[in-house]
């Protein structure tokens, strides 16, 4: 049995080796069932108590293991410092997703976890100012949802089960539970998300459909209540909605200190780890409190969701003897670099600053240029309220979704290699005038400018600037902005007409401080890059990498400008219903600074000859409501797909590049949608010169809105918009489409 381990550990690395002894992964629900109804049939009720209890076995059952978080193994040795989702998102690049994922969970797998908590769709970003908004996918559920899918499907297919966080309306940390874990009396001291049903379904529910679809193993249930009741004792939500309208086949298990009353929990839909023990579980099933037919339910799921995903248990190394085995693939950093690279916003580039040409000096202003005195990695502290910013360079956020960071590649080291390499060029650093241990302005025995910020802006070609922004768990922002940072900003800029700022920000970053002052010539939103964030930032700074990222929030000009406040405990209203981010700039007629979906590349593009291939005939009217068996994600119908658009996309500028091709469907007015919805994006790769055709396929899913009376999904008959563009607020082409339905 050592021996076959070991063999196996070493395949492991290359690919998934396989299934010897078992059919193990079975990748297929029914048959996962059929298997997981027969063991199960045959346990005493001892033994399915024992099975939802953490760690707890029966015959032919060993449990999976499970482990932090949504950006690498959290706190891990030996393995990779991952690209934050909501940063890597700007790619809007589902097969770089799938490649970071499935990259992740062979990591978690060579550490002997079998199902990683992650990864995360909400928070969605309803609040500007959510401490964990870095975790998730961006603020639209569209893309959101399509990118949630995609690194579902890329770590189960790694023999993981994906844990798919947080189940739901998680949208701020502020009283997600009491202080100080498992005091919570009643659970009326944490916040309760209240929101309306169809907010609920297309906002929230929306992108656990794409995870359904995927085959999403387990969810994970809130801290938080929503509409009173507690997240992971909530019927509805978990029972009703989850798994039997949206079709969820995997378990569900709770966050940290999630279920407050861990009898309605199990009798309302948490299938794992309630916290109760076996034996409290079977009195539970004698007294009738949670009958025997519901544990044997959750006991099918466990099992089921483990034959469905996973190899045997056994097969996945102890991880208490890995700890310090170094798993990392040798892709690891040209992965981690090409993806942080293909993440970066480029913001502004007046006349063409970027990419840098025949540079002789660049001066590096900040502390977020090099690495802090304390090192890469964040404190694991999830409680305190650690700063807006961060005291060296920021390669992601904090607390369980934390990447773990073998090394990091800062900004300053980047361009030391950069400067080293062939006639290279000069490169000086200063934090800022009182980071220094030197008097300011004083004599500089070597000769050159004074060690001050305006001695060295004044004495070079060009001037960078780096900045960052803090979020981790446990706490939200405090702000969006830095004012010692923006003063850098301008003090560099009053003396260096070629300021360039590089923001390496865990969330939404504001530029209005600076964003206009004609010195500041180039911006990039870079985000929470990983592992290799110096590397990709330098790439893209000198052309290696040609900018294609886009934004996945909306970057306004002032931060009232935002809605979605931190509510103060315990009622959080979601008033603002369908209108969170670019939906609710739209609707408010409020001009943003950069909209969502914005970005420039070094090269240029056209966007043109939007049409419609294919429709339903006019003569046969659809049938208004989505109906059919219940699949993966909801009635089979929903999927079905009904309109397709195709549209060209042309690189008109000097240099390759990648474009990203965006349709947003405005609803006919019947339907009282927001004024646009993303419902299509393609990212393509063109030369100068090249023209390429993209198609948009629309399911029904996509022209439908939630009807709360018929408690389905239906089409709205009358004219749809489908607009064309480069972000939400270039438009380069419309077309109109009627869709008739027959009413019912
Ligand atoms: C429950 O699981 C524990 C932990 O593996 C095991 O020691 C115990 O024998 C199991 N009890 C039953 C009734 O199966
Ligand atoms: C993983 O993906 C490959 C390629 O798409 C596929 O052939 C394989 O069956 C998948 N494996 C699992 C376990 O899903
Ligand atoms: C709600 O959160 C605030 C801020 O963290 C805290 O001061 C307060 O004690 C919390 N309220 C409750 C009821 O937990
Ligand atoms: C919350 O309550 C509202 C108002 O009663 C109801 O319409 C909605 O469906 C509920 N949503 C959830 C998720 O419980
Ligand atoms: C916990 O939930 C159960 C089942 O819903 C209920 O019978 C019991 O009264 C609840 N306990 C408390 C303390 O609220
Ligand atoms: C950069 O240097 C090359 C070769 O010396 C020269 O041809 C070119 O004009 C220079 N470009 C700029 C922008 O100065
Ligand atoms: C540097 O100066 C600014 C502005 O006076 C001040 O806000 C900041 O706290 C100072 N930082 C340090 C590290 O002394
Ligand atoms: C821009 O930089 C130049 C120095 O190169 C300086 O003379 C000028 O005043 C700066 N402009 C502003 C608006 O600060
Ligand atoms: C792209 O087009 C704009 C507007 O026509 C122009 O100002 C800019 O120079 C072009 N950029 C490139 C890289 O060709």
């Amino acid at each position: 049995m050592v021996r076959y381990r070991h063999a196996l550990l070493a395949s492991v690395l290359l690919a998934l080796p396989a299934p010897v002894v078992s059919q193990q992964p079975y990748n297929d629900w029914a048959k996962a069932y059929a298997a997981a109804e027969d063991l199960v049939g045959t346990w005493t009720r001892d033994q399915v108590a024992n099975v939802s209890v953490y760690g707890g076995t029966a015959p032919g059952h060993v449990p999976f293991t499970a482990k932090d978080g949504p950006m690498g193994v959290n706190g891990g040795r030996g393995v990779s410092g991952w690209i934050a989702a909501q940063t890597l998102a700007a790619s809007w690049d589902p097969e770089l997703v799938e490649k970071q994922y499935g990259a992740m969970a062979r990591e978690f797998r060579s550490k002997g976890y079998s199902m990683q908590l992650g990864p995360v769709t909400g928070p969605m970003g309803r609040s500007a100012l959510g401490g964990r908004n870095f975790e998730s996918f961006g603020s639209d559920p569209y893309l959101g949802g399509k990118l949630f899918g995609t690194a579902v499907r890329g770590i189960q297919n790694q023999s993981v089960i994906a844990c798919g966080k947080h189940f739901i309306a998680n949208e701020q940390e502020t009283n997600r539970t009491t202080v100080g874990w498992g005091q919570d009396t009643d659970g009326t001291d944490r916040s309760s998300s209240n929101l309306d049903d169809r907010t609920f379904h297309e906002l929230y529910i929306w992108p656990w459909v794409d995870g359904v679809v995927n085959g999403l193993g387990s969810v994970m249930c809130v801290m938080n209540r929503v509409n009173g009741t507690g997240g992971c004792e909530n019927d509805y939500t978990l029972n009703q909605v989850l798994k039997k309208e949206v079709g969820f086949k995997g378990i569900v298990i709770p966050d940290a200190t999630a279920p407050i009353n861990r009898t309605a929990a199990l009798a309302h839909g948490l299938d794992w780890n309630s916290g109760l023990d076996a034996s409290a579980i079977t009195a539970l099933m004698d007294s009738g409190a949670v009958p025997e037919e519901v544990m044997r339910q959750h006991a099918i799921r466990i099992v089921a969701t483990q034959l469905n995903h996973n190899l045997p248990q056994e097969q996945y190394p102890d991880p208490a003897t890995v700890v310090n085995r170094n798993v990392r693939e040798a892709e690891s950093a040209p992965l981690t670099r090409a993806a942080a690279g293909q993440s970066i916003v480029l913001l502004k580039n007046t006349d063409q600053t970027l990419p840098l040409k025949n540079v002789t000096s660049i001066s590096v202003f900040g502390l977020d240029a090099a690495q802090g005195v304390t090192g890469p990695a964040m404190v694991p502290n999830v409680f305190d309220y650690q700063g807006d910013t961060y005291a060296g360079h920021l390669a992601s956020g904090g607390g369980s979704g934390a990447t773990p960071m073998p090394y990091l590649v800062d900004p300053l080291t980047a361009l030391t290699e950069r400067a080293a390499s062939g006639r290279g060029f000069e490169v000086r650093h200063i934090a800022s005038d009182n980071y220094t241990v030197l008097p300011t302005g004083g004599p500089n025995i070597g000769g050159g400018p004074p060690d001050s910020v305006s001695g060295y802006a004044s004495d070079s070609q060009y001037c960078m600037v780096f900045l960052n922004a803090l979020a981790k768990e446990g706490v939200d922002r405090l702000a969006l902005a830095d004012e010692t940072e923006d003063r850098l900003v301008n003090d560099v800029a009053r003396y260096c007409a070629n300021t360039i700022v590089v923001m390496n920000n865990a969330g939404i970053r504001l530029v209005e401080a600076w964003i206009e002052h004609p010195n500041v010539t180039a911006v990039l939103n870079a985000g929470a890059l990983g592992q290799e964030s110096g590397h990709a930032i330098t790439d893209v700074l000198f052309g290696d990498v040609n900018p294609s990222g886009k934004l996945v929030y909306t970057i306004a000009k002032r931060v009232e400008d935002y809605n979605g406040e931190i509510c103060p405990c315990c009622d959080c209203d979601y008033t603002e219903g369908l209108y969170t981010d670019y939906r609710h700039f739209d609707q408010a007629g409020i001009e943003p600074r950069f909209e969502f979906g914005y970005g420039l590349s070094y090269t240029n593009f056209t966007f043109g000859s939007l049409a419609i291939s294919k429709k339903p005939s006019d003569n046969e009217p659809l049938a208004a409501y989505a109906s059919g068996p219940t699949v993966d994600g909801g009635p089979a119908a929903l999927f079905d797909e009904l309109v397709t658009l195709t549209a060209t996309v042309t690189n008109t500028g000097p240099v390759a590049g990648a474009a990203v091709a965006q349709l947003y469907l405005e609803f006919p007015e019947s339907a009282k949608s927001p004024v646009q919805q993303l419902r299509g994006f393609r990212k393509v790769l063109l030369e100068p010169g090249q023209t390429q055709t993209v198609a948009f396929e629309l399911q029904r899913r996509d022209v439908s809105i939630w009807d709360t009376v018929a408690q389905k999904w239906k089409v709205e008959a009358g004219t749809y918009t489908a607009r064309l563009g480069g972000s939400s607020r270039d438009v380069a082409a419309e077309v109109e489409f009627e869709l008739s339905t027959t009413g019912v």
